[in-house]
C-alpha cells in the first residue's frame, strides 16, 4: 500500500502510519508529511522499526506549494499512490465577534483547502491505481461548537468538499470519504483534557466522559483504524461517507438534555 499521510508527526496521523506498518498483507510504503520535523522523524523511526518504509517530508500545507510539492515528492519517492490520508489540522478558539480575518483564513487554509489541493495534484496517480482519499474531519463539522466556530465551519466545508470529490471522481474509480473523530487524546487536545494531574483538565475530561455513551474519550489508534478501513480495499464499495468515531457522543442528544431523569 503506497500511502501519503499528512499530519503524520503526531496524534491520529502518527497512529495511521504505525498501524499501516503493522497491518498484514501488502508492505506499507508511506510518505509522511508534517510541518514538524522532529515528530516526522520519530514517526518514520516507528514505521521502520515495524518493517515498513517511511519517507518523511516537511511541508507547510497551508501554502498551496506545500501541497503540490508534497505530491510531487511522494510520486518521486513511491512511484505511484494508492491512498491519500489528508489529516493535518489545527484548532483555534475564539468567539466570532472578536475573531480576526487572519485566524479565520488560517483555519480554512489548513483544515479545508489542502484536501482539495492534495487530491487535485494526486488525481492522476489515484486514477491510475483506483485509489482512495480519506480526510479527517470532526464531529464539530456537523455540530456547532462554541468557541470553535471557525474550526467547526472549516470542518463542515471539508465534509462537503469530500462529498463533492466523491461524486466528481467516483467515475474515475477514486473513492473519497471522511472520518469524524470526537474528543481524542492527541497533540491538539493537550491543555484541554489530556493531563489528568491538572485539576481543570481532569474536570474537563470527566464532564466529557459523562456525556459519551461509552464513557471514555478516544485513543488515536481507534480513529486510525477507521481511516485505514476506508483507505483500503475492504471499503471498495464505500464512497462519499463521513464515518463518526466518537464513542456515541453525537447519538446522545436526548440523554444530554436530561431525558431519562424523570421523563
Ligand atoms: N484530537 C481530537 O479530539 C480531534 C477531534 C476531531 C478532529 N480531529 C482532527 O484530527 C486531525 C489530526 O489531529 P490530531 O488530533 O492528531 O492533532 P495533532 O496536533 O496531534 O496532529 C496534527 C498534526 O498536523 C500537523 N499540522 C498542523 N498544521 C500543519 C500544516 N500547516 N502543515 C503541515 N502539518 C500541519 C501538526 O504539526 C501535527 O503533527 C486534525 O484534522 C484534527 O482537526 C481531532
Amino acid at each position: 500500500m503506497k500511502m501519503i499521510i499528512t499530519g503524520a508527526g503526531s496524534g491520529i496521523g502518527r497512529s495511521v502510519a504505525r498501524l499501516a506498518a503493522q497491518s498484514e498483507g501488502e508492505a506499507a510504503e508511506l510518505f509522511l508529511v508534517d510541518r514538524d520535523q522532529a515528530g516526522l522523524d520519530a514517526a518514520a523511526r516507528e514505521v521502520a522499526a515495524l518493517g515498513g518504509r517511511a519517507v518523511p517530508f516537511v511541508a507547510d500545507l497551508s501554502k498551496p506549494e506545500g501541497c503540490t510539492d508534497s505530491i510531487g515528492a511522494a510520486e518521486a519517492a513511491l512511484g505511484g499512490l494508492d491512498s491519500l490520508v489528508s489529516n493535518a489540522g489545527i484548532v483555534r478558539n475564539g468567539p466570532l465577534k472578536d475573531l480576526d480575518v487572519e485566524t479565520f483564513d488560517l483555519l480554512f487554509h489548513i483544515n479545508t483547502r489542502p484536501t482539495w489541493l492534495l487530491g487535485k495534484a494526486a488525481y492522476p496517480l489515484l486514477k491510475a491505481s483506483g485509489g482512495s482519499i480519506v480526510a479527517t474531519a470532526s464531529i464539530a463539522g456537523e455540530h456547532a461548537t462554541p468557541p470553535l466556530a471557525t474550526y467547526s465551519a472549516s470542518k463542515a466545508a471539508l465534509i462537503m468538499l469530500v462529498k463533492q470529490m466523491a461524486l466528481e471522481w467516483g467515475p474515475d474509480g477514486i473513492r473519497c470519504n471522511c472520518v469524524s473523530p470526537g474528543p481524542t487524546y492527541t497533540g491538539i487536545t493537550q491543555g484541554a483534557f489530556n493531563d489528568a494531574s491538572d485539576p481543570a483538565q481532569l474536570l474537563n475530561r470527566q464532564r466529557r466522559e459523562a456525556a459519551v455513551p461509552l464513557r471514555k474519550l478516544g485513543h488515536p489508534d481507534e480513529v486510525a483504524e477507521a481511516i485505514l478501513f476506508l483507505a483500503g480495499s475492504k471499503a471498495s464499495q464505500i464512497t462519499g461517507i463521513n464515518l463518526t468515531v466518537d464513542g456515541g457522543l453525537t447519538a446522545a442528544l436526548m440523554p444530554n438534555t436530561g431525558s431519562g431523569q424523570g421523563h
